[in-house]
């Protein structure tokens, strides 16, 4: 939606001129409509700083784009694109200050510059999903998060540089939040979180237009296999927002979204904190069981997958599991999933423990009535037919393998007679076909990367 009237606006170079948005005139028309339609040039709640005289009503340009590097006469320094704000973030592993970014300046719940000095945006978990501990998190106390087990974020430095080599109308010093975001055109999901019409994300190949707003835009586009997962603490609602069925047409398609840079035909990505490139994500046919690839024989899922949905292919959106800006747990995971919460105390998380976010999908030991939360003996040995490693090592009374076993050794990857679970990502992550249902170890697995050590 919006296609012509921002892309005219922003293909047109007399726009570029500070005095001209200023005064309003031709571009400004243009792009009027979906300017006041956006979460910043709205009347009411709009941008609004709190050190610019009354005589710039809320939503006005001026609150972002300094004329002259002066507001009547108050000093002030411009920076790229006449912004009141320096722009750039550097370096790879940083704690971010509002400085980093022009939009960290008022995205924050501390000394933000916008009137009343707060701008609370919490993650997606809690904005979609309902999940309640953070409330009064601002964008940049999300990108500096608290930590359990391992933090992550979004690297904004890594995410320019991406955007930059990767989409022709990203600039070198653009900020990392535009890769995602269009400032002018971007919506109050907030306020609205279970219509997309309000999306407040753009492609990073089209940031001109929204993304989610028109129907060929949501989950809704594949086929009918997107399963909304439950609403925080609910059985009975669901993402987002607490909707009474699953409706896919209220989910953007964050599928194509993130795979515009993390998709398997895409440029790679080399990450710092993992110091090797990342693994690239296929979610179609020929890609990943979490994707349009089929699921094999009998799965042991939970609701509302298990007989709610019903579905036999489904096909997740990358939000169901991740956070799209940064997380206190490792790989941007959410803080819930369907529903539930992460931070299991009992018995703790761990490298060997990943299952603590997988087993609000899939049935553990306790929840086959077996064994312990976060076991997962039961699934691969103990069930027969479908269970990889039947029939080989299989599973006493007590829910664990029985002695003598050949791969379960000391953790990180030792081979012998351990008891002690083997980490998961060895053989589950994007991209592995985990890796033959007939159960294969060790010699056969190939491992993310060739990295077997960290998570
Ligand atoms: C919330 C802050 C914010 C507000 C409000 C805002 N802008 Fe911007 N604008 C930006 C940022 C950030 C950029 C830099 C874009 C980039 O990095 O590519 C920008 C860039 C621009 C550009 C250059 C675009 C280009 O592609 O080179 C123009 C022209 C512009 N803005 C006009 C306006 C006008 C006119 C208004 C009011 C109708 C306005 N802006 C309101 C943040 C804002
Ligand atoms: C001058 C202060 C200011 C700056 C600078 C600013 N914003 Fe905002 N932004 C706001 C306000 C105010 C709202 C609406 C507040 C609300 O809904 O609580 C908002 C809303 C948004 C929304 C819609 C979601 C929401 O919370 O309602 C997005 C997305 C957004 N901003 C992104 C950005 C990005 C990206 C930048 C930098 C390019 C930026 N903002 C810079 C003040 C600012
Ligand atoms: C990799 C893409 C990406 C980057 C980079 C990114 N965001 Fe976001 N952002 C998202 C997604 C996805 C959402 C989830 C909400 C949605 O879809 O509306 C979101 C949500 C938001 C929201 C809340 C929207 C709402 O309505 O609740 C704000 C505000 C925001 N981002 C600002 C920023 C700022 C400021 C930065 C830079 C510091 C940034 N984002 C960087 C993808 C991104
Ligand atoms: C504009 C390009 C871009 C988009 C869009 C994007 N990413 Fe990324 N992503 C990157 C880059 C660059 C890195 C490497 C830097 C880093 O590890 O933080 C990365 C890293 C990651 C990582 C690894 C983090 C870690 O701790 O190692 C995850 C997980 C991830 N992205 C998920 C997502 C999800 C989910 C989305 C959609 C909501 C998304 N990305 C959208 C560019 C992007
Ligand atoms: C948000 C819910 C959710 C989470 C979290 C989740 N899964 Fe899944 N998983 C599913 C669904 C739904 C399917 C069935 C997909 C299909 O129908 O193609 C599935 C399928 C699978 C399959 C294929 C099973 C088969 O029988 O072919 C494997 C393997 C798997 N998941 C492993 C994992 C692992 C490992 C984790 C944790 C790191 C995890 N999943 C986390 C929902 C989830
Ligand atoms: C030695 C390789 C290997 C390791 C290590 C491993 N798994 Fe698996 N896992 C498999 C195979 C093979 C399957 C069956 C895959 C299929 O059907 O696609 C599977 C299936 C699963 C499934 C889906 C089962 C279903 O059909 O419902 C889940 C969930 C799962 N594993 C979780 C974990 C967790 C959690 C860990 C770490 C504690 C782990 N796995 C470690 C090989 C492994
Ligand atoms: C069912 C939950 C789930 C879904 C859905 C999901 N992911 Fe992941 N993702 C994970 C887990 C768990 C990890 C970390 C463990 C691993 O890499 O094995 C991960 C890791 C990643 C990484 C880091 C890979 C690396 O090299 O270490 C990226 C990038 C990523 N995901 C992107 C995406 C994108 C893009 C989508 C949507 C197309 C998506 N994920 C959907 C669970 C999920």
């Amino acid at each position: 939606m919006f296609k012509h009237t921002v892309r005219v606006f922003i293909g047109h170079t007399i726009c570029l001129g500070v005095a001209a948005f200023l005064s309003g005139i031709t571009c400004v028309h243009a792009l009027e409509v979906n300017y006041t339609n956006s979460a910043h040039g709205n009347a009411t709640y709009g941008v609004n700083r709190s050190d610019m005289p009354d005589a710039y009503a809320v939503g006005n340009c001026a609150h972002c784009h300094v004329q002259h590097g002066s507001v009547d006469g108050s000093a002030g320094a411009v920076h790229g694109f006449a912004l009141f704000s320096a722009n750039l973030v550097e370096g790879a592993d940083i704690t971010y200050k509002s400085t980093d970014s022009v939009c960290f300046q008022c995205h924050t719940t501390s000394n933000s510059r916008q009137q009343g000095g707060s701008v609370p945006n919490p993650d997606y978990a809690e904005t979609f999903g309902g999940f309640s501990e953070n409330s009064d998190q601002g964008v940049l106390e999300q990108y500096n998060p608290d930590t359990q087990l391992e933090d992550s974020y979004h690297n904004l430095d890594e995410v320019r540089i991406y955007a930059a080599q990767n989409f022709a109308w990203f600039k070198e010093y653009t900020t990392p939040c535009e890769a995602c975001h269009n400032p002018h055109i971007a919506r109050r999901n907030k306020a609205h979180v279970k219509d997309p019409t309000y999306t407040a994300i753009s492609l990073p190949s089209d940031h001109g237009n929204l993304w989610g707003d028109d129907a060929g835009e949501t989950m809704a586009r594949y086929g009918g296999d997107y399963q909304a997962p439950f609403y925080y603490n609910s059985t009975t609602s669901y993402e987002p927002g607490g909707l009474l069925n699953s409706d896919p047409s209220k989910v953007p398609d964050y599928v194509t979204f993130c795979n515009e840079c993390h998709g398997s035909e895409k440029a790679p990505i080399y990450s710092t904190r993992r110091e090797r490139n990342l693994v690239m994500v296929n979610w179609s046919a020929a890609g990943d069981k979490h994707g349009a690839r089929g699921r094999d024989g009998k799965t042991w899922l939970r609701e509302p997958y298990a007989t709610i949905g019903g579905k036999s292919n489904y096909v997740l959106s990358c939000v169901d599991c991740h956070e799209p800006h940064a997380s206190p747990y490792p790989f941007l995971m959410r803080r819930s999933i369907n529903g539930q919460p992460l931070n299991l105390n009992e018995p703790g998380l761990g490298p060997d423990k990943r299952g603590f976010q997988c087993l609000q999908c899939h049935q553990d030991d306790n929840a086959m009535g077996y064994g312990g939360v976060n076991d997962w003996a039961r699934q691969h040995h103990g069930l027969g037919g479908d269970s990889p490693y039947s029939g080989r090592n299989n599973i006493g009374p007590s829910g664990k393998p029985l002695a003598n076993c050949d791969c379960h050794g000391a953790f990180e990857g030792d081979i012998g007679s351990g008891k002690n679970p083997i980490r998961c990502e060895i053989c589950h992550y994007h991209g592995s076909s985990v890796p033959n249902p007939a159960g294969e170890w060790p010699a056969t697995v190939t491992p993310k990367n060739g990295e077997q050590k960290t998570f």
